[in-house]
């Protein structure tokens, strides 16, 4: 096999009160991207979207993946791809985390999987610090791994994938961008000891909530008390749209990855219907576009869906 079509999906990072360590797939939205072996050492990228991401390999997430892995292998193999983006950069859904992971695990598959998943995971990385300029795996382990994702350490590489019951996703994405790396710089280096004690406990309840499908645990644990009270002011309505959906039923939620996108947990589908109409009447009211999306948790991760 010489060419390999990936689907690569969405992913919320954090989790509220999980920064860094906490992320989850989702089904939609996704990208597509086709990846060929090529036998010369080069990397060729082209992107079809609207998006007007670089070419040239060093400047692009999936390219600076794609060079870590050729200076692993060595010898004269390189890779053709072609992007079609369907997560907007700058939306906080993961869009640079699925170029990378996508990128990874397409190279790893037409290499004949010589890469563990760690392996594939760190090659993933490399992207990720080209987007944000720190290396994190929240999401580009739920997006490579499925499912939710805890990532107890990153030196050395230590992630633990956490069960959960189904659970309905909403997302709003409004239509500003957000760099990742400015929302992480507005960030305060140093926390509260009392702060630390309410995330971790929050941290602790979430997980222990997924695994033992105790959805009032997980709605109580989803509260952050050190980047959110930062970050929210980036996001027009960010307070009134978490009031209103708590309101309409959902479980709780935040700030998805370093936004603008605001995500919701529910426990069925009309819940996250029901949210979805909440979010969509502020923004309406705000005057800002968005797009929305009701999904649920993706527990395969990058698929492959086409080789030939
Ligand atoms: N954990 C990262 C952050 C995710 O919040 O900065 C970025 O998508």
């Amino acid at each position: 096999m010489s060419t390999v079509k990936v689907k690569c999906p969405g992913t919320v990072a954090n989790l509220v009160c999980g920064f860094d360590i906490l992320g989850l797939a989702l089904h939609e939205p996704a990208d597509i991207m086709e990846v060929k072996l090529l036998d010369e050492p080069r990397v060729i990228i082209h992107n079809r979207d609207a998006y007007n991401l670089p070419t040239e390999p060093e400047k692009n997430v999936a390219g600076v993946v794609f060079l870590s892995v050729m200076e692993r292998i060595g010898g004269h193999t390189g890779f053709e791809v072609t992007i079609e983006k369907h997560i907007k950069p700058g939306s906080g859904i993961g869009s640079s985390a699925a170029s990378a992971a996508g990128a990874a695990v397409a190279a790893n598959h037409l290499l004949g999987n010589i890469f563990t998943s760690d392996e594939v995971v760190q090659f993933a990385m490399n992207g990720e610090k080209l987007a944000s300029g720190v290396k994190h795996a929240d999401n580009i382990a739920p997006c490579i791994l499925g499912g939710i994702s805890l990532i107890r350490s990153i030196h050395p590489l230590d992630i633990v994938s956490i069960p959960s019951p189904d659970l309905y996703v909403t997302v709003i994405h409004p239509q500003i961008e957000v760099r990742t790396s400015d929302a992480r710089q507005i960030l305060k280096q140093q926390v509260l000891l009392k702060d630390a004690i309410r995330q971790w406990g929050n941290i602790a309840g979430l997980v222990t909530g997924f695994m033992k499908n105790d959805y009032d645990l997980i709605g109580r644990s989803l509260e952050d008390v050190i980047i959110e009270p930062v970050r929210s002011i980036l996001i027009p309505g960010f307070d009134e749209v978490k009031r209103k959906c708590k309101e309409a039923g959902a479980l709780g939620g935040g700030i998805s990855g370093s936004g603008p996108s605001i995500f919701m947990l529910s426990k069925d589908d009309s819940t996250a219907k029901a949210v979805e109409s909440v979010m969509q009447e502020v923004y309406n009211k705000i005057g800002i576009d968005y797009h929305t999306y009701v999904t649920m948790i993706n527990k395969k991760g990058v698929e492959i869906v086409a080789g030939y």
